[in-house]
């Protein structure tokens, strides 16, 4: 790859607003994208690439090329990413520092240390290794530092995965496989931009890992019930959850940010999705009007995204053991909120993209302890590894209400 000035200044805006601002990688990309229409496909998907990739390998990368928070290193960063992929390096004064037999001698070394192999803070790796013991958490970290794939879910209220597939094969030439045991899924050989795909425009699927397939179904959803989707965010489970209620069960979405609710309503009526309803759960009396008799409520919690590094790799740097414990303190709160709306004999789902048993398991362990808890019983737990799918890592929990 030859490094044009101008897409080089963009890279480093980039980073600079994602690690320095710490604004979502994803976000930043996506606006970096769209205030360059001069870039083409080709520049757009290295830039994609190298955005992610320095951001993936930071720790890595600083420790070939000196210490880490200075502005002025995001160009060690891209420099040094420039040197492990053997590409030419310009001869600008941004790179003066760059020492390409240095790093090239030092790399080898570096990497038999798990931490900057994988470019993990030490307080991660350790948590992690705690939690899964040093095989599996080395596999797991493996997998989750490796990019996604662009994986779809078909919506068959309008369609069906095969006739999709073969649509987006003869009229745009794009090639698909199905995963088996993920009945709804389709992998995008490559990736690429889907607002040119009509069939995406008219809502005939959705953007959705395959593991995050895997969590609607815990409800064991069925037409005519009533569901509570209690943080929907932008709805990527509701949607699922009306597919496979064929649009008619009764689904109520809640979540504390309009603007990602108003994105919900946007996605139904691509996916002509009418079995939806959405509240914001900051308007007072919400919860008074709110029917608390629903057949099954699920509960998708915020949580520390451990699980989705592969395309947020970001949130490596942004999580510290002090954000974990504010979202430890979140989640049994929601817990606690959410759980009095199961009737008898109803499900609550739990589930986090994370992997983290003190997330997840001990989450629900400390719940049941609880005196809301007591009226539950667990029924079944799965932990989806990445190593074990190439998916995204998920955990998820039905307990049913006894009493
Ligand atoms: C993991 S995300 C949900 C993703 C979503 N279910 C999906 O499939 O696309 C967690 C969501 O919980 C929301 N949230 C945080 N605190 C909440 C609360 N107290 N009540 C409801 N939603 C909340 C967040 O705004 C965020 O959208």
């Amino acid at each position: 790859m030859k490094l044009h000035r101008n897409i080089a200044l963009g890279i480093i805006s980039g980073l600079e607003k994602t690690l320095i601002e710490k604004r979502p990688a994803a976000d930043v990309l996506k606006k970096l994208l769209k205030i360059n229409p001069i870039w083409g496909s080709r520049d757009r998907r290295s830039i994609a690439q190298a955005f992610y990739e320095i951001i993936r390998k930071k720790k890595f990368f600083h420790a070939l090329t000196g210490p880490e928070s200075e502005a002025e290193n995001l160009w060690n960063l891209m420099g040094c990413w420039m040197v492990l992929n053997d590409f030419p390096l310009p001869e600008w004064v941004e790179f003066k520092n760059i020492d390409a037999e240095e790093i090239k001698a030092k790399a080898p070394v570096l990497v038999l240390d798990r931490k900057y192999k994988y470019s993990i803070p030490d307080w991660l790796d350790q948590i992690c290794e705690e939690a899964f013991g040093e095989e599996i958490w080395e596999k797991e970290i493996e997998s989750l530092n490796t990019p996604a794939n662009l994986i779809i879910r078909v919506n068959t209220l309008l369609t069906t995965v095969e006739k999709l597939k073969e649509k987006l094969l003869k009229k745009y030439n794009i090639i698909t496989s199905i995963v088996p045991d993920y009945p709804h899924a389709l992998v995008f050989e490559k990736k690429q931009s889907l607002q040119k795909i009509k069939e995406y425009r008219e809502g005939w699927f959705e953007v959705q890992d395959a593991n995050s397939q895997k969590i609607s179904p815990w409800l064991k959803p069925e037409s005519g019930k009533y569901y509570i989707d209690a943080c929907a965010g932008a709805g990527g489970k509701s949607l699922h959850l009306a597919d496979l209620t064929k649009d008619s069960a009764k689904i109520v979405a809640l979540d504390i940010y309009p603007a990602k609710l108003h994105e919900l309503r946007k996605r139904c009526l691509r996916n002509k999705i009418e079995s939806i309803q959405t509240v914001n759960v900051d308007v007072k009396g919400v919860f008074k009007t709110l029917k608390h008799n629903a057949d099954g409520v699920l509960i998708d919690a915020p949580c520390s995204g451990l699980g989705v590094l592969k395309r947020n790799p970001d949130t490596k740097w942004n999580l510290t053991p002090e954000r974990l414990t504010e979202i430890l303190e979140t989640q049994e709160s929601i817990l606690q909120t959410y759980a009095p709306m199961v009737k008898k004999g109803g499900n609550l789902v739990y589930a986090t993209c994370s992997i983290l048993p003190i997330e997840n398991k001990l989450q629900i362990v400390k719940f049941l302890s609880s005196k809301l808890g007591s009226k539950f019983e667990l029924e079944k737990e799965h932990t989806y590894f990445s190593h074990l799918t190439d998916f995204d890592g998920f955990y998820c929990a039905r307990l049913i209400k006894k009493m």
